[in-house]
């Protein structure tokens, strides 16, 4: 019997989501100074497996599969999460300032789509709040990206400045990081993607600064949207591949409402099951025009092990989820795990590098 399924995930579902997701969030939080639970977690819900091992852009990977961006907007509870399962952890979104999102409700399930839509509009505690955090908090075992955003405060003229003092104040935290520049929630925001060049070579110049002596580049993603056109989504991966960035996380939440059954409309980002195969084919265009210049994280709507295999053949090296995390509960990263190694091997393919873009 699945205990979520049957009694955790009916209860929690009667809550208002922002305060389900904030009761499960305190409850990470106070277990993750008590090693002897998350020893057990960990022993319950980690999968090994040579199959689902590689390396990309200087980090080991245990398994391919990470926490979307979202879930620890403020960098709290990265050191737990990898308990549940997870290979990597996605930190964000950070913004250079302090601020609280968009008024409430702002985030609603639709049941009956298995989704989520959410508006939350980048509610963190500021890059120097999550500085000190960190200072605080030793580093995960896994590889942990941040990923950063405009203030909504800040012009879109002065976008880059605002990146840049986040990506400098927490440049030595995290083994990747990423642009998010697909959010739906902060007016504007999807405007620089359509004119990454400007943001990317500020990026650029400062990581050189940045990295010194030692050479090596922090790597950096763009998150890119679902809803841009052909034109502008080729724009985006030439403009990524032109200023050498190392990959592209593909996709945020969509706008599209086409797939979902609503009585009345709601606004905001659209993510889960029917984000899927518009993500998916998403991806499988920019692996298709990146031809192994870049290295893609698929994620939108993973709820099982061939979701999750759909995007490794449609180009994604890694893959990551959050709305599946809330429906599928902790088992969910076990259960896509396991049907992974199952999967590969049963198309001969003897890890999860040798299977990347094989259906694109
Ligand atoms: C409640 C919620 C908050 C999110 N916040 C962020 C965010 O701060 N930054 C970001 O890049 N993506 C954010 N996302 C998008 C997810 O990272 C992911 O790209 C999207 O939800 C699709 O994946 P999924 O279908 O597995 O949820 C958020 C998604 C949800 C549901």
């Amino acid at each position: 019997m699945k205990i979520y399924s049957t009694l955790i995930r009916p209860f929690l579902f009667t809550l208002e989501p922002e305060r389900a997701h904030r009761t499960v969030f305190e409850f990470l939080k106070l277990i993750q100074h008590v090693p002897s639970i998350k020893k057990v977690l960990a022993r319950r819900y980690v999968i090994e497996h040579r199959a689902l091992e590689s390396s990309h852009f200087g980090c080991h990977f245990k398994n391919p599969v990470g926490v979307a961006a979202g879930f620890d907007k403020n960098c709290e509870i990265f050191d737990v999460l990898p308990c549940f399962g997870f290979g990597f952890v996605e930190c964000g979104t950070v913004t250079a300032k302090d601020q609280s999102g968009n008024p409430g409700p702002r985030m609603f399930r639709l049941v009956r789509d298995t989704a989520l839509i959410n508006r939350l509009g980048f509610n963190n505690h500021g890059a120097d709040w999550v500085e000190e955090r960190f200072k605080k908090t030793p580093a995960p075992e896994v590889p942990l990206g941040i990923n950063i955003g405009k203030s909504k405060v800040t012009d879109l003229a002065r976008a880059a400045e605002d990146y840049c003092y986040t990506f400098e104040k927490l440049f030595s935290f995290g083994d990747y990081f990423v642009v998010n520049v697909s959010s739906p929630n902060t007016p504007g925001l999807r405007e620089l993607e359509k004119n990454l060049t400007p943001l990317l070579r500020a990026l650029k110049a400062l990581n050189l600064k940045l990295t010194g002596k030692s050479g090596t580049l922090k790597p950096i993603f763009v998150k890119v949207s679902p809803d841009m056109s052909p034109g502008d989504l080729e724009e985006a991966v030439g403009s990524c591949i032109k200023n050498e960035v190392t990959g592209i996380i593909a996709t945020n939440t969509t706008l599209a409402r086409d797939m979902v059954h609503l009585a009345d409309p709601v606004e905001g980002g659209l993510s889960g099951k029917p984000l899927r195969r518009k993500s998916t084919e998403t991806l499988k265009t920019i692996y298709r025009q990146a031809k192994g210049r870049l290295t893609l994280i698929g994620v939108g709507g993973i709820f099982s092990a061939q979701d999750a295999y759909d995007k490794i053949l449609a180009g994604a090296s890694l893959v990551q989820l959050y709305t599946g995390w809330v429906y599928g509960g902790p088992s969910t990263v076990t259960d896509i795990n396991r049907g992974l190694i199952e999967l590969l091997e049963k198309d001969g393919f003897k890890n999860v590098q040798e299977a990347v873009g094989k259906g694109a």
